[in-house]
């Protein structure tokens, strides 16, 4: 199921993403943001343990996330960011990485390393900013499903119609959080009007 945000804060992030004179540093600064947000509203569902701990009044029980059965991955490059940022919220949660790279011609998504962890009953997180034809996000929920996690949810930052189409099609057991679903894709699989290609925008490159 797609669930895209209506928060006035989110939609004005991610409009200064689209400004070119936003360097990579403030690029990057923004997608953290925006990866808090999508974690909150991902996560506000999520069954809370109670667990006692020491505090000034001595022990006493309260209730946490089981921050031990997250599994964040993210898709190198563009979600570097992305991950750096909802681990800093969960230190207990594991991580894992995928490289994907759409090739320039052909727009297929190319799988060249993967590190996941064992994700048999946990909750496996996939962050990435960008879904344009969704290819690399369908190889990376097809890796991850292969490892039979309790359930795989998707956190992103700017979409396309076709490409939430296509997973809303193929993956309709997978909640997937959206900052902001874009007008469609352009003749060479960009979004549009989009924010250009956020691992570019992230680290200075142009290719
Ligand atoms: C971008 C983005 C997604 C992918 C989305 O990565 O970060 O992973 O494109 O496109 P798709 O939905 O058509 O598969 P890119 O391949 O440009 O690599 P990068 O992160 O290294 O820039």
């Amino acid at each position: 199921m797609i669930h895209e945000l209506s928060n006035p804060v989110a939609k004005t992030l991610l409009n200064h993403l689209r400004e070119t004179k936003t360097d990579a540093l403030r690029f990057r600064h923004i997608v953290q943001e925006l990866a808090r947000l999508l974690a909150y509203e991902a996560l506000k569902s999520e069954t809370i343990e109670e667990q006692t701990i020491t505090t000034w009044q001595g022990e006493q029980t309260f209730g946490f996330i089981k921050e031990e059965d997250l599994i964040f991955v993210t898709i190198l490059r563009a979600g570097l960011p992305m991950i750096e940022s909802v681990t800093a919220l969960f230190p207990k949660a594991s991580s894992g990485f995928l490289a994907i790279k759409r090739d320039d011609k052909t727009h297929q998504s190319v799988l060249y390393y993967d590190r996941i962890p064992e994700c048999k009953g946990k909750t496996v997180i996939i962050v990435d900013p960008m879904v344009a034809t969704a290819g690399s996000l369908c190889d990376a929920i097809s890796v991850i499903q292969a490892k039979s996690p309790k359930k795989i949810i998707s956190l992103n930052i700017i979409g396309s119609p076709e490409g939430v189409a296509i997973l809303e099609q193929k993956h309709t057991d997978i909640d997937i959080y959206i900052a902001h679903i874009d007008e469609k894709l352009n003749e060479h699989m960009f979004i549009m009007p989009g924010l250009g290609d956020a691992g570019d925008r992230s680290y200075n490159t142009e290719e």
